[in-house]
């Protein structure tokens, strides 16, 4: 297919992995530019491995309950299967685990989250709940570079969605899923085709969109 130099991706998760599925789908597309060469979660039963399995990729685990020497051992070895594995880029998806300075030092400018809200609000655990409670009045995602402060580096992209006066934090997370699941594999491309640019002052460009859903990335979405 001549398909030249696909980025390579490790994508770290916890649980469901639906971010992760939406990038495995993205991949299957001949001219998308990046394949997936590792899958790996702190939870050795979380759904995402399965998916990464169902899929043929390699899924590992290793459990960080009672690891030896805590979070800096334990991150180690983290960085040590995705270095064996070849990854360029280093994708958060649902990972819910902080994870140590020194990886996210060793991985900077390659190491990638995505958020479910409009960063810099609502950081940290229950962005929903914090959203909800909070009264505003939109929400969304956001798609960030990873540096040691939890939830903060420079955003790429982010989508808007309304939050709704029945909304629960299982409604609202379910429409922000949604344009999760379509910025994540965009940002993904962009990075691929270089085209993602961190300025001295942290601001990030994306250069020469030629997808039209990326050029619109902040839809403001009716209910759905
Ligand atoms: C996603 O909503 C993601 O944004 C969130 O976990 C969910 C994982 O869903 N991540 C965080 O809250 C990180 N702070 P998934 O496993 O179905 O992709």
């Amino acid at each position: 297919m001549g398909k030249v130099n696909r980025l390579k991706l490790a994508v770290l998760l916890s649980g469901s992995g639906s971010n992760l599925q939406a990038i495995i789908d993205a991949c299957t597309a001949a001219d998308y530019p990046a394949e997936i060469v590792l899958v790996f979660s702190n939870q050795p039963d979380a759904k995402g491995l399965d998916r990464a399995r169902a899929a043929g990729i390699e899924a590992k685990s290793l459990g960080h309950k009672g690891y030896p020497g805590g979070r800096e051992a334990y991150d180690h070895a983290v960085s040590e299967l995705i270095a064996q594995s070849g990854a360029d880029l280093v994708v958060l998806a649902g990972y819910l685990r902080l994870v140590s300075e020194s990886f996210a030092k060793r991985w900077e400018g390659r190491l990638i989250n995505i958020h479910p809200s409009l960063l810099p609000s609502f950081k940290g655990l229950h962005a929903h709940e914090q959203t909800i409670a909070a009264g505003v009045k939109y929400s969304g995602c956001s798609v960030h570079f990873v540096v040691p402060e939890m939830d903060a580096g420079p955003i790429i992209a982010q989508a808007v969605v309304p939050v709704l006066a029945d909304d629960d934090a299982a409604s609202l997370g379910q429409r922000i899923l949604r344009q999760e699941h379509r910025i994540y594999p965009q940002v993904i491309r962009a990075i691929a085709e270089d085209r993602v640019v961190v300025g001295d002052d942290g601001r990030v460009t994306v250069h020469d969109s030629h997808s039209p859903d990326f050029a619109h990335i902040n839809p403001v979405l009716a209910r759905g």
